[in-house]
């Protein structure tokens, strides 16, 4: 959101952007996502608190690990009295209303997936006014050497070279050769990727509970003010 308009506009773009939201995202469902991608949204309630600071948190996925660790981290976000519109990158149509942006990828062939990049390149102008948070998953250079610290940042360098990140996370994902095209487990296997579900749910959680705490706060008090 820019920083020029104030709470009152903001509101009241919060409200004409619901209808479009509504098309284009779900609400959050702390419900385990194990069917096809795409396929998890429910339409907005009706319930949603306009006072709140409204976060989408939007990813792009291959395979759902990263899906389901974007629904994780909303789930997180809804607790601590944000609302949150969860949606994949590739149906975002508008940031109009939104307060802050999750972004997550997957990693595949040392890069974020290409809508990714692409939806920085279109709403970079836009991204900048907001608090923006990025995580990527990812299984290989997960070492604690500096050879593997600085190879795991780099997978976020598309999206750096754009923008400022006020978080970022690297989080283990999962790969199982079974459940992706033959294609994919050509190209994983012939990389030694490791096979197995190595996601940190605890870190994952933590890190849903630690990202715009400062903005939150300030936004509290300025609705305080207002009130
Ligand atoms: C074809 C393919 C390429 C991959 N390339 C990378 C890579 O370059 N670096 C990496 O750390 N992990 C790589 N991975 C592992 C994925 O990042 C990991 O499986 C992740 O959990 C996938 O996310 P998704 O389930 O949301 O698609 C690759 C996996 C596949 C199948």
């Amino acid at each position: 959101m820019s920083k020029k308009i104030t709470n009152r506009q903001f509101l009241a773009y919060l409200a004409a952007d619901i209808g479009a939201t509504t098309l284009t995202c779900a609400r959050v469902s702390p419900i385990t996502l194990r069917r096809p991608v795409d396929s998890q949204f429910r339409k907005l309630t009706a319930n949603r608190n306009l006072a709140n600071p409204v976060v989408l948190v939007t990813y792009a996925t291959r395979a759902g690990s990263t899906m389901e660790i974007a629904h994780r981290i909303a789930t997180e976000l809804e607790e601590r009295d944000f609302a949150v519109n969860i949606c994949p990158i590739k149906r975002v149509t508008s940031l109009v209303g939104y307060s802050h942006v999750v972004i997550g990828s997957a990693i595949r062939m040392g890069s974020p997936l290409p809508e990714i990049t692409h939806f920085v390149e279109e709403y970079h102008s836009e991204l900048r006014g907001i608090p923006l948070a990025c995580f990527a998953v990812y299984l290989q250079h997960d070492g604690q050497d500096e050879t593997s610290r600085k190879a795991r940042l780099a997978y976020l360098n598309p999206i750096r070279n754009l923008l400022s990140l006020q978080y970022e996370a690297f989080f283990t994902g999962v790969y199982d050769p079974t459940k992706v095209p033959s294609i994919d487990a050509v190209i994983g296997n012939i990389a030694k990727t490791p096979v197995g579900d190595f996601r940190d749910w605890a870190a994952i959680k933590d890190w849903g509970q630690s990202i715009f705490s400062v903005s939150l706060t300030a936004w509290k008090e300025r609705e305080a003010v207002l009130l």
